[in-house]
């Protein structure tokens, strides 16, 4: 069986839901604190055992190819400070040169087109998938939980989480089959369903393990829910061949598409955070007291 060893971060996004921090700053460069989404997301995979990064990017999106690269401006003046904790920090966002590489999804066309734009660079090995705005924090590493469940069972994978059944028309949704420990065995997945149509509220969060026959599919698929080429459909048209296993994962999930997910996040990050914790408390209690 092959080992998963290239991931895929759609990152063409425009994140018009934050504008206007997003006008001329990729979403995937929000900051987490003070690190951006998509470092957060790079480093879940690295820590995966990930060896190849491959980014489908936009306009608009060189900010993050800036990101990890070097910046000799500021390394020389870590230096010069003597500030060696912060230029490991920095330095230690450098790949293996030649590790990550870069190509454009040139038109909006939805997730499954951005994940086809990059089918050179994969060819014919099982891969993953990680959408940044989905952040997961605490627990365990969410992909290497699947890539231990792909272990067992070959096929495509997708990270699942229960939402509240209102929110079920903003995600892929899984029609459930059965489940054993932390995998739950998919029978049909549906992109974007209507609450009363859903076959469930069990919702595919943004990790994926993919076989690489999904190319195949993509190449001639149809637009979908929301006018666009859905990844969902395409993992649906592949069963019950392919089978399709969603994994229970262990940390807690954070949509940092929407603005209380993200300013949500910040917030847990910070109250985890040795260095930040007592005076963030401090300063967010007689504001919550207060409302
Ligand atoms: C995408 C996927 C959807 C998935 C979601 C997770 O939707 O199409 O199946 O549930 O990510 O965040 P989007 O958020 O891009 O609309």
């Amino acid at each position: 069986m092959s080992r998963i060893r290239k991931a895929i971060f759609p990152v063409a996004g425009l994140g018009t839901r934050f504008l206007p921090a997003t006008k001329s700053m990729p979403k995937e460069m929000l900051p987490i604190v003070d690190k951006p989404l998509i470092q957060y997301a790079l480093e879940e995979a690295d820590a995966a055992g990930i060896e190849q990064f491959i980014f489908v990017t936009g306009r608009g999106k060189s900010a993050i190819e800036d990101h990890f690269d070097h910046s000799l401006e500021v390394e020389t003046l870590l230096r010069q400070r003597d500030q060696a904790g912060e230029l490991e920090n920095l330095r230690s966002i450098i790949l293996t040169p030649g590790s990550i590489s870069y190509t454009r999804q040139q038109e909006p066309l939805g997730l499954g087109h951005a994940v086809w734009c990059a089918r050179h660079h994969i060819q014919n090995e099982p891969f993953a998938v990680l959408l940044a705005d989905d952040f997961i924090h605490g627990g365990a590493n969410c992909l290497q939980e699947m890539i231990e469940a792909y272990e067992n069972r070959p096929g495509n994978m997708v990270a699942v989480m229960e939402v509240a059944r209102e929110n079920v028309s903003k995600y892929g949704i899984i029609d459930a089959n059965g489940e054993e420990g932390n995998l739950v065995l998919a029978k049909g997945v549906v992109e974007k369903p209507h609450p009363d149509a859903a076959p469930s509220n069990l919702a595919v969060i943004g990790r994926y393990i993919l076989e690489p026959g999904i190319f195949d599919v993509l190449s001639g698929q149809k637009k979908g829910a929301s006018g666009e080429i859905q990844l969902t459909d395409a993992i649906a048209h592949m069963l019950p061949e392919t089978p399709l296993h969603g994994v229970r994962f262990q940390g807690t999930r954070y949509d940092c598409g929407s603005k209380v997910g993200y300013l949500t996040a910040n917030m847990a990050v910070g109250l985890s955070r040795r260095d930040l914790k007592d005076a963030l408390a401090q300063n967010l209690a007689p504001l919550l007291k207060n409302m």
